[in-house]
């Protein structure tokens, strides 16, 4: 980043008429991107640009070129008729601010961002935002939030406080976004903006992104193309309920705001405390869609994923092939076969614990983290045995925000559960599942010794699944005061962030999947302390196909938690062959959740045999650029995309056939990001044909392969009895010298 300050009066030529621009200007750059703010002392905090980079010499001209001329953070008061980021009302009632710059500072990071921070204090009460932008050594990101004081005598009340805001020029602007619901996470919607407001928004309490994402992309040329066209995108990192806004009136700029939601979540600021807005990360490309994906990739991997820098392992799940039937017998066969498939580690899914309220189905025992010593009679340890006879690492299922009214918890801390007051709280899942409190220091505490009690314990533990399977399903915390009730959604995140900041503390290297009855937290406010998110608990991988491209978006596949799983599917009761399960798990941080006794020996093979080829290829997959070549949104019949590793030299393609009509006739996939000047050799990884490809073993120049691609057969050419109407492919490229 470079931030070009200058206080001086300038002329800028505009026609024959020289304009005199008395201002002081905040320069916020990337490699490939320019913020422009006009920050002069005792004026408003004005958004002058965001785009292309430009160089310090052209500001001047910029300004001359025609800005928005909008406040940079727009607060309530003196403007009334105009969306606002932020709405306060003083100690003496006085609902109006007034923010003016009082100053500029530059701070550089122990990892090497550097973060500006434009001070703004009102001009007559002691009321100060200092409005803070950063960005990171060679990422195309630049983060921005807010942080809101003051010095009255007296509690000020927040009533909206949104993280950032954008102009936006009028044009033809789309705006794609990610909606859905449990079991169909991660849907991409498309729509232009018109006139009156676009709300994207979340009310969950506790998950945030089973129906819509905090996240956008804003296509600036038309409709949203994947490979050309200005897009930004914008990505509020939170886990709880926010808030973006797309205004658009009879103005030349459409008004973006994001935020945490501000309904029934009125903050009480007291004299001296500090209210800190999540970060809106922004991203700007001219490569389109899958420009902006791609800074968001390697901007997570590095900064915003745990451990976004090492490999994943393959894993056995044990949700879909046992459920909650857990027994040291079962554990440990699974183990035998993931092993014996050449996995790395095997997770043992819900249904190990409860005590006194033994947990047999989802209606009792969370909260009483204790193992069930019926189905586990050596408990953890035994199973760690087995992991270790095994050659395997060992996984654990927990969920620990939560209790069941039938628990040993809920007997002796009634007073923990989120309820109101002179109320009986609605219950969740099972007809019993409650909300633990996390605003209470105590949950924290209890939440955190969860984690503490397994890790100290059975500090062989590699990996954690930590599940949230209920919203905040009545408004009511035993622990705030009567004045703070409507701090509620906001302390819960507060209190659940702090517990996995202690966490990760004291736990640097276990790895942690995030995962909310599936996708419901795939956000960038929880992904810093977790390796993974559980994309779905739909398996299904027709679906999976389209919740996965929509996914990628804004998050890597390393993130991606992507299994294979039985036929009838559980959730969609497709019957998919295991060819076209193992080639769309493959696209993401592979793993498999299936009795692998269940399993044919024809399955076992492929599945030993992906695992393998998986191995070769999962840097490519899990550190490589994303490409999406061939939409299924499109409906054009079939689905592509690929990884091309970061110097070019390896690459991994996908392609599945998403329907099968006779006579069809499919596109031909063009594939992207490859050297042009690069030759390529094509190998097809888990092959059933009993031919190879006409192209295997052969080679292509990148040039050639993103002109031309390669023609995928419409079907695999097996013996007839193993026909079917799914049709997917692998290849692996690899530069020849
Ligand atoms: C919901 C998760 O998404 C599933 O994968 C599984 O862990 C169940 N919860 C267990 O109750």
């Amino acid at each position: 980043m470079k931030m070009n300050i200058w206080k001086k009066a300038c002329f800028a030529l505009l026609a024959t008429v020289a304009i005199p621009v008395w201002a002081q200007h905040v320069h916020i750059s990337t490699d490939k991107t320019s913020l422009v703010l006009e920050a002069a002392e005792g004026e408003t905090l004005t958004f002058a640009y965001y785009g292309d980079k430009i160089s310090d010499s052209e500001i001047g001209n910029m300004l001359v070129a025609g800005t928005p001329k909008k406040d940079a953070y727009p607060a309530y008061g003196m403007q009334c008729i105009a969306e606002t980021a932020l709405s306060a009302v003083h100690v003496d009632g006085n609902m109006t601010l007034q923010l003016v710059v009082s100053g500029v500072r530059s701070t550089t990071e122990p990892n090497g961002a550097k973060v500006t921070s434009i001070v703004l204090k009102d001009k007559v009460y002691p009321f100060t935002v200092n409005v803070n932008y950063r960005t990171y050594p060679n990422k195309e990101i630049i983060e921005t939030w807010t942080e809101i004081s003051h010095q009255e005598k007296g509690v000020v009340k927040l009533t909206q406080f949104a993280s950032g805001y954008l102009p936006l020029r009028v044009g033809d602007v789309w705006v794609s976004h990610l909606y859905g619901s449990w079991a169909n996470e991660a849907r991409v919607d498309e729509e232009p903006l018109q006139h009156g407001m676009l709300v994207i928004k979340n009310k969950d309490g506790a998950r945030n992104t089973h129906t819509s994402h905090p996240e956008v992309m804003i296509s600036l040329d038309g409709k949203p193309q994947e490979n050309t066209g200005r897009v930004i995108g914008a990505a509020l990192c939170y886990s709880g309920n926010y808030k973006l806004r797309f205004d658009t009136g009879d103005e030349d700029y459409h008004w973006f705001f994001a935020g945490i939601n501000e309904e029934n979540s009125e903050y009480h600021l007291q004299k001296g405390e500090t209210f800190v807005t999540p970060v809106l990360a922004l991203t700007y490309s001219k490569e389109g869609l899958g420009g902006v994906s791609r800074n968001f990739h390697r901007w997570a991997r590095e900064y915003k994923l745990a451990h976004g820098n090492k490999l994943r392992k393959i894993l056995l799940n044990s949700w879909e092939g046992v459920y909650f039937n857990i027994n040291e017998a079962g554990m440990d066969q699974m183990m035998a076969d993931i092993s014996s498939m050449g996995g790395e580690l095997f997770v043992m899914d819900d249904g190990w614990f409860g005590d006194k309220y033994p947990r047999k189905n989802d209606s009792s025992s969370l909260g009483d983290w204790v193992v069930d010593t019926n189905k586990l009679p050596h408990g953890i340890k035994g199973l760690l045995q087995s992991a270790k006879k095994h050659g395997i690492r060992f996984g654990i299922w927990i969920e620990p925000e939560m209790a069941n009214t039938v628990s040993e918890l809920y007997e002796k801390h009634p007073e923990y559960i989120i309820k109101p007051t002179n109320r009986e709280p609605n219950l969740g899942r099972g007809g019993t599942q409650v909300v633990l409190d996390l605003s209470n220091p105590k949950v924290q505490d209890l939440v955190f010794q969860v984690v503490d009690t397994l890790m100290t314990n059975y500090p062989e533990i590699d990996y954690i699944k930590w599940d949230a399977n209920a919203p905040i399903m009545n408004h009511g915390s035993q622990y705030l005061t009567k004045d703070n009730q409507s701090h509620l959604y906001i302390e819960y995140h507060r209190g659940l962030e702090k517990v996995l900041k202690r966490i990760r503390a004291k736990y640097p290297d276990v790895t942690i999947q995030d995962c909310a009855s599936g996708g419901g937290r795939a956000n960038y406010g929880l992904l810093p302390y977790f390796d993974e998110f559980w994309v779905s608990d739909d398996t299904d991988a027709l679906q999976r196909v389209y919740m996965q491209w929509g996914t990628s978006y804004f998050f890597p596949a390393i993130a991606m938690a992507s299994h294979i799983s039985a036929a009838p599917n559980h959730q969609t009761f497709r019957t998919i062959p295991i060819k076209y399960r193992i080639d769309v798990a493959m696209s993401g941080r592979l793993g498999i959740e299936i009795q692998p006794k269940n399993m044919t020996e024809d399955e076992k093979t492929l599945v030993k045999n992906a695992v393998a080829e998986y191995k070769q290829i999962r840097d490519i997959v899990q550190f490589g650029d994303q490409y999406r070549l061939l939409n299924p949104n499109e409906k054009k019949g079939a689905a592509s995309m690929m990884f091309v590793s970061e110097d070019k030299t390896r690459s991994v393609f996908y392609w599945w056939k998403t329907e099968t009509f006779c006579d069809q006739h499919l596109p031909r996939v063009t594939m992207n990001g490859l050297d042009p000047q690069k030759q390529y050799k094509v190998h097809e990884l888990n092959r059933i044909d009993n031919r190879p490809l006409t192209y295997e073993g052969k080679v292509f120049s990148g040039d050639f392969l993103m002109n031309n691609g390669l023609e995928m057969p419409l079907s695999h050419d097996v013996n007839y009895d193993k026909r079917n109407d799914y049709a997917s492919r692998v290849l692996y490229l690899e530069e020849v010298k």
